[in-house]
């Protein structure tokens, strides 16, 4: 049995721990991996190499991933799947692994309904937008980064007393600024998924300012849009001083967590066992304490719901 790895789409700390696992199990099960270099552009090329055990040592605590990426459109095209297709068929693969968000699994399906090959993929994304999964490979690393950096922002903003707009990522969701949110007890948090109004977050710091709270910290999704026009909003109507910080790519990269790493290698084992049980086309998922599976369909045609009561928790207890 042979089969490829491929991680497209945004890196998440802990792919390398995955990769790692994956690929040694592989090979304990008597299988033959293959690393896809560059995401879809790299199967587009035939930029592949075979893998062994010693090629995936000492990349644990390593964030980024060794098998690179990039954001491929042509694989989208009827010409990028038929080249993507030679290239299985010319190093005769009979699975695809693929780590990475929905949208790599979304690529994942077209080349599987293309080529007919079997697909497994591993959830691995900052973001933790993928339905069906409690947690994505990265998330945990992501938190805790952005965590870091706002327990010092938090220190510049009590001394001069001043409001920050810190933005996170997440695309077009708010898991990832919930998380944080609740770790760095931060004062409001702005998502997509739900709607806020300038008026009540100064009438609430206006309240602060009255009790005695002089600094704040807003956590503030980037999906929301633009983060220096809220701020201009927010100092406008509130008369007090905003920054803003863009936290930007640093969340995505860094020593992966060792919860980060720990998931990795379970979603590793678990997609291995799919792969000896001829499993075709599932998702590895977590759910509650349980690392189990389900279909790509299912994954791809659900939405995921941000909870609203933890956006509450955060701001009573802010
Ligand atoms: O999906 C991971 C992510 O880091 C998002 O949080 C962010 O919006 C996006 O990728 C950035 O994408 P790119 O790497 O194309 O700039």
């Amino acid at each position: 049995m042979k089969i490829g790895f491929i991680t497209p789409g945004g890196d998440a700390p802990g792919m390398n721990a995955c990769l790692r696992a994956a690929v040694r199990e592989s090979i304990t099960h008597g299988f033959e991996p293959f690393g896809i270099y560059r995401g879809y552009a790299g199967l587009i090329e035939d930029d592949v190499a075979s893998l062994d055990k010693r090629s995936v040592g000492g990349i644990i605590s390593r964030g980024g991933t060794i098998l690179r990426s990039s954001r491929c459109e042509e694989i989208k095209t009827p010409g990028g799947l038929r080249a993507a297709q030679q290239t299985l068929k010319k190093h005769a693969l009979d699975y695809l692994v693929v780590i990475g968000g929905d949208g790599s699994f979304a690529g994942a399906c077209r080349i599987s309904d293309a080529s007919g090959i079997a697909v497994i993929c591993i959830p691995a994304s900052i973001d933790n937008d993928v339905f069906g999964t409690d947690e994505t490979i990265g998330f945990d690393t992501a938190v805790n980064t952005a965590v870091e950096a706002i327990d010092k922002i938090r220190d510049t903003a009590t001394s001069f007393e001043r409001i920050f707009l810190i933005e996170v990522m997440g695309r077009k969701h708010g898991f990832l600024a919930a998380a944080v949110s609740l770790a760095s007890g931060a004062e409001f948090t702005l998502v997509p998924e739900f709607r806020y109004s300038i008026k009540a977050i100064c009438r609430k710091l206006d309240q602060h300012r009255k009790a005695g709270k002089l600094s704040g910290i807003i956590v503030f999704a980037e999906g929301c849009g633009d983060a220096r026009a809220v701020a201009g909003l927010i100092e406008n109507a509130s008369g007090l001083q905003v920054r803003v910080s863009a936290l930007g790519y640093i969340q995505r990269g860094g020593d992966p967590s060792a919860r980060s790493r720990i998931l990795a290698t379970q979603f590793a084992e678990h997609a291995v066992k799919l792969i000896a049980a001829g499993k075709r086309n599932r998702v590895v998922v977590l759910s509650g304490c349980r690392i189990t599976d389900t279909s790509i369909e299912k994954v791809l045609s659900g939405k995921k719901k941000l909870d609203r009561p933890l956006l509450d928790l955060a701001s009573r207890v802010a």
